[in-house]
């Protein structure tokens, strides 16, 4: 039985272009020797650690935790080496598990078999000393093992988090085109949001930015109202911990914020999908959405960020887009002084023709749309 002095291992991963932000998140947490890697962040702690980088942080997918790593030149060797390990401290026989990979390796070229001899190693260590295994469940394993190859060095590690983290519990409804929360959360982080008096998203879609900007602004931890996370089925799982933790950090939840968080959209349909999730999330008193075109109106003289994605869809005809993005800058120019205005997009030519100048810019990707996050200083 381990207590909360072992130190583990771990690796949470994140979009490209948020692992500064998820660092810096991961620090406050307590972990420590932190690397900031490819969409991901490798860190150590204890079980306080992997308990708060589950609950409080906002910008990771998913936090493995190392079980072992070793060097492997072959599928044999990868198996052997996998075998050898003490697997009946993550898996009992009577569980189901499923492997997870990723793999940069010429030497083991196909992923799909490195897995299968993961898989086999295991089923065959439990065989072996117990004479039943456990059985491979790919949609809803109790255990998700995670093997990671990059060349010949190979890391196994258990999936402390079991469904992605991005699964914040109170989206029912989902728009046409609608923003990971995980992205959604770091994009609002990458912005100016102290001592305003509005925040608003004129093209709010489901309403994912808004959401997590109230979130952020009181403090709700983004794991609060998640049915589960896999680490409560670890064999090392201290229920103690886990809800001083949750206590501590729910302690925090401010009842009422000083901004004004609204949310805007032309299509009703997508009003009404925002509200629901809103009201999923407990947060129909706090932000107002309605339906509304945002070409050609204003909100002067109010201290506030504007934050919005507007549509990149590659199926709507670009001169449309480039029309939409357009008027988007001249609405923001005229109508919106004294505001900073922070426009996400995965469409760069349409960018362009927002006709403002960025005082800063951001590369993130959404999945594998290379996007930026590009701020104006409206005056
Ligand atoms: C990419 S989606 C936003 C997705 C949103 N971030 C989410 O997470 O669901 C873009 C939204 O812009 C809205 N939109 C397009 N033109 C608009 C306009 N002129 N005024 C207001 N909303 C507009 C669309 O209806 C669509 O819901």
């Amino acid at each position: 039985m381990s207590d909360n002095n072992d130190i583990y291992e771990f690796t949470a991963k994140t979009f490209q272009g948020l692992e500064k932000i998820s660092a810096s998140e991961l620090k406050k947490t307590g972990a420590e020797n932190i690397k900031i890697l490819k969409r991901a962040v490798s860190f150590t702690g204890n079980k306080e650690v992997m308990y708060r980088a589950n609950y409080e942080v906002r910008t990771v997918l998913t936090v493995l935790r190392k079980i072992k790593e070793f060097e492997a030149k072959s599928s044999e060797e990868l198996y052997e080496k996998a075998k050898n390990t003490e697997w009946d401290k993550y898996l009992d026989p009577e569980e189901s598990f499923s492997i997870d990979k990723t793999v940069y390796s010429h030497i083991h070229k196909h992923s799909h078999f490195a897995a299968l001899k993961t898989k086999d190693a295991i089923a065959d260590y439990f065989t072996g000393k117990y004479g039943k295994r456990p059985s491979v469940n790919t949609k809803n394993p109790d255990k998700k093992i995670h093997l990671h190859i990059s060349g010949t060095k190979c890391t196994l590690s258990s999936d402390t988090s079991g469904e992605p983290l991005f699964k914040r519990g109170y989206r029912s409804a989902s728009g046409v085109a609608p923003l990971n929360e995980v992205l959604a959360a770091g994009i609002v982080m990458l912005t100016d949001y102290k001592d305003i008096e509005y925040f608003y998203d004129p093209m709010c879609g489901s309403g994912t930015i808004l959401t997590e900007a109230a979130r952020i602004f009181m403090n709700i931890p983004p794991g609060y109202g998640r049915k589960d996370f896999a680490f409560r089925k670890f064999k090392d799982y201290d229920y103690r911990l886990w809800n001083k933790i949750k206590r501590e950090a729910d302690k925090k939840i401010k009842k009422e914020i000083p901004v004004k968080i609204i949310g805007t959209d032309i299509d009703e349909n997508m009003v009404k999908i925002a509200r629901k999730n809103i009201s999923n999330a407990g947060l129909r008193h706090f932000i107002t959405v309605k339906q509304k075109n945002f070409i050609g109106t204003e909100l002067k003289n109010r201290k506030g960020i504007i934050v919005t994605n507007p549509p990149y869809d590659e199926r709507i005809k670009s001169s449309d887009i480039y029309k939409l993005y357009k008027d988007t800058g001249d609405t923001l120019k005229k109508g919106y002084k004294n505001s900073t205005a922070y426009i996400f997009s995965g469409n760069l030519k349409a960018l362009k023709h927002i006709g403002l100048k960025a005082s800063q810019k951001y590369r993130l990707y959404n999945g594998k749309i290379d996007c930026r996050l590009l701020k104006y200083d409206l005056y």
